[in-house]
């Protein structure tokens, strides 16, 4: 297993906005078939870092390899067939407004001239991934009518309404904003595609419980390094002090500006 070729992989990848440093030489490997989670506080480089592994972002330096290929340095049109094996959950959902709900699921595969499945097959696939979500009755309401939970939930499906199904999952902060037992929902459903459909998943989250409930590896960046990467439980117990404060919520040193001179 461990000498297996990982699925992703980032070398040495370095990206800076103007003088600021937000991935700092990053190494990772990601393993197929596992769901590797990424947590950190927000601003620290999480969302960046997903964006580079579906070439919405490029990096200063360094490189990242999809199955072995190298596709940091592919240009848009390269990248297609390598995006259609992705999907990815963004931090706000981003569902159409003016769209339903299936509209929305179907969207990508819509869009893209590569998918051979015709529109009455394009639906059947959406409908199948709403029902994975337990949202088939919703299919003809729009994002507006919904919970934050259920737009997750649609946009959770439109990441897996591919054909063939996607090979990798990004999901970025895919409980933020959800109360415990919707956010236990989503968590349900990233372990059951992995056990189910097999896919490989990179979770990003500043949610210790969905840490702990779906991560194989966890790794905590910080200041565009990994500080810590281990299975939860290793996390859970680490000593290093700027893991432990965030495994417990508590406020950096730093953090907190006093109010009297
Ligand atoms: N396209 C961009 N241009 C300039 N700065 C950006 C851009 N994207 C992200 N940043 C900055 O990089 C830092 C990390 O952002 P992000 O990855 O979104 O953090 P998070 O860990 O909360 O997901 C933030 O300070 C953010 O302002
Ligand atoms: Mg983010």
């Amino acid at each position: 297993m461990d000498n297996e070729q990982p699925i992703i992989e980032l070398r040495g990848v370095t990206k800076a906005f103007g003088r600021q440093l937000v991935l700092d030489e990053i190494d990772l490997k990601v393993a197929r078939g596992r769901n590797t989670v990424i947590i950190g506080r927000s601003g620290t480089g999480k969302s960046v870092l997903l964006k580079h592994i579906v070439g919405l972002l490029r990096p200063q330096r360094g490189e990242v390899f999809y199955e072995g290929q190298r596709i940091d340095n592919l240009g848009e049109r390269a990248l297609v067939p390598i995006r259609r094996q992705i999907g990815f959950v963004f931090q706000l959902n981003a569902l159409f407004d003016s769209k339903t709900v299936i509209e929305n699921v179907a969207f990508p595969m819509t869009e893209n001239s590569t998918v051979r499945l015709d529109r009455r097959q394009i639906h059947d696939l959406a409908r199948k991934c709403l029902s994975m979500v337990g949202l088939a009755e919703f299919e003809h309401k729009r994002p507006a009518e919904l919970s934050g939970g259920e737009k997750k939930r649609v946009a959770l499906a439109r990441a897996i309404a591919l054909d063939p199904p996607p090979k990798v999952i990004l999901y970025d902060e895919p409980t933020a904003g959800l109360d415990p037992q919707r956010s236990d929902v989503i968590n349900k459903l990233i372990r059951q595609l992995q056990e189910q459909v097999h896919v490989t998943s990179i979770v990003v989250t500043h949610d210790m419980k969905t840490a702990a409930e779906v991560g194989d590896q966890v790794l905590m960046l910080w200041n565009g390094r990994f500080i810590a990467d281990g299975t939860s439980k290793e996390l859970l117990n680490t000593k290093e002090p700027h893991v432990r404060r965030f495994v417990e919520g508590l406020a950096e040193p730093g953090d907190i500006l006093t109010l009297t001179a």
